[in-house]
């Protein structure tokens, strides 16, 4: 059994996240704190102690080890012609927007999304067409009539679809992504499937990759994969890119190469070749994230009825509506910090629909999830009473 109770000190190691100060609970940007396998350790602690760190190759094995995680986990065999490395997954799809989509295009997004996706697009000089979630009952769909709309438009040559769907959890259906892949199709919109939460899914149920689904999906599309959220090593920076049609594909390579995203350091293979043959690590760290998830339901449920966590089958990553108390996230998250140290997300950085949620990471200590639930309900008890 891996003890992910076990405390992590992630203070004075220049930590994104942790770079806040003491009394703090920072629960926002999307990495864990939990310690990664030892395997992992291990094999970086040996390419560490042999002492050169020069320039890398990708030998083959990297390949081979994403082939196989794929297939024993996802069930979805790849080809070893249609992967290349890059150093991230938001460096790679900035790079496919610049490389695929020419400026002032359309770039399609289904809102409430990852904010960064907004600056892929925003900063390359193309706009973002907004197309938000039905959310009804507490519950989100894809509005297919809006989305046809936007992906006629024209001016439209991209989506780009996160798969799970980060920030709401949802892992979509087979009909979703084979809908999703014939309109694009039929529109001649390419679409850039982002996967990296796709082995974080609630324990015994996994996520359908979008290139196994249909020959519409396989043959119009760029699929980002990492091990990076999985096994908490975003800081080595490395990702993979799946494309199935060669031409698409040598777009995209000669993208990665003028961008100069394709080469891995010292560690990125050594650590994705360890991580992937890691299966019980990730099979336990599902376990204890979906408690963590349990128990911060129950808790909502009997202690502050007034917000309420929307069903999520897939990331770390809760997304709460807390409309009933206030529709200005921002404020909100802003007193949470302010008033009880808690760091979490507004949701409207994830798009205008948004407004009136939060973001909340939960790959942590149980300890710090219990601490956490405390400083929400002080925080959301002074806040009503401000
Ligand atoms: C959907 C999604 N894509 C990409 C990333 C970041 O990927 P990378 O660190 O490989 O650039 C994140 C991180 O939170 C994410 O949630």
């Amino acid at each position: 059994m891996i003890n992910f109770d076990e405390k992590t000190n992630r203070f004075n190691v220049n930590s994104l996240k942790w770079d806040v100060n003491s009394n703090e609970l920072p629960m926002w940007v999307a990495d864990m704190d939990f310690r990664s396998p030892v395997e992992v350790e291990e094999a970086l602690i040996k390419r560490v102690n042999q002492g050169c760190y020069g320039y890398n190759i990708i030998p083959d094995s990297w390949k081979d080890s994403i082939i196989n995680w794929w297939n024993k986990r996802h069930n979805f065999k790849m080809e070893k012609d249609w992967l290349m490395f890059s150093t991230g997954v938001v460096p790679s799809i900035s790079s496919i927007v610049r490389k695929l989509t020419s400026p002032a295009e359309k770039v399609v997004l289904l809102t409430p999304v990852y904010n960064i996706f907004f600056n892929s697009i925003y900063n390359n000089g193309r706009y973002i067409y907004e197309c938000p979630l039905k959310y009804e009952n507490y519950e989100y769909q894809i509005d297919f009539d809006m989305l046809e709309e936007a992906l006629s438009d024209p001016q439209t040559s991209m989506l780009i679809f996160c798969n799970p769907h980060n920030p709401i959890g949802k892992i979509w259906s087979f009909e979703e992504l084979k809908k999703i892949g014939e309109l694009c199709y039929k529109y001649n919109v390419l679409v850039v499937s982002d996967e990296i939460h796709c082995d974080i899914t609630r324990p015994n149920l996994e996520y359908i990759p979008f290139q196994s689904v249909s020959k519409e999906c396989r043959e119009n599309s760029i699929v980002c994969i990492s091990p990076t959220k999985t096994f908490n090593i975003a800081g080595l920076q490395s990702s993979a890119i799946s494309v199935v049609n060669p031409l698409i594909r040598h777009k995209v390579y000669r993208g990665i190469n003028t961008d100069e995203i394709a080469e891995p350091n010292s560690f990125a293979i050594t650590a994705v070749e360890a991580a992937y043959k890691c299966e019980y690590w990730v099979d336990e760290l599902r376990e204890y994230i979906y408690e963590n998830r349990r128990i911060f339901k129950e808790y909502l449920e009997k202690e502050l009825p007034m917000i309420h966590l929307i069903e999520g089958d897939a990331t770390y990553l809760l997304w709460v509506d807390i409309k009933n108390i206030t529709n200005d996230s921002k404020e909100f998250c802003n007193f949470l910090r302010k008033e009880t140290g808690l760091y979490i997300t507004p949701g409207d950085e994830y798009g205008k629909s948004g407004r009136g949620f939060v973001r909340i990471n939960i790959a942590t200590q149980r300890e710090n999830i219990y601490d956490a639930l405390t400083r929400l309900k002080n925080g959301i008890n002074k806040f009503l009473n401000k």
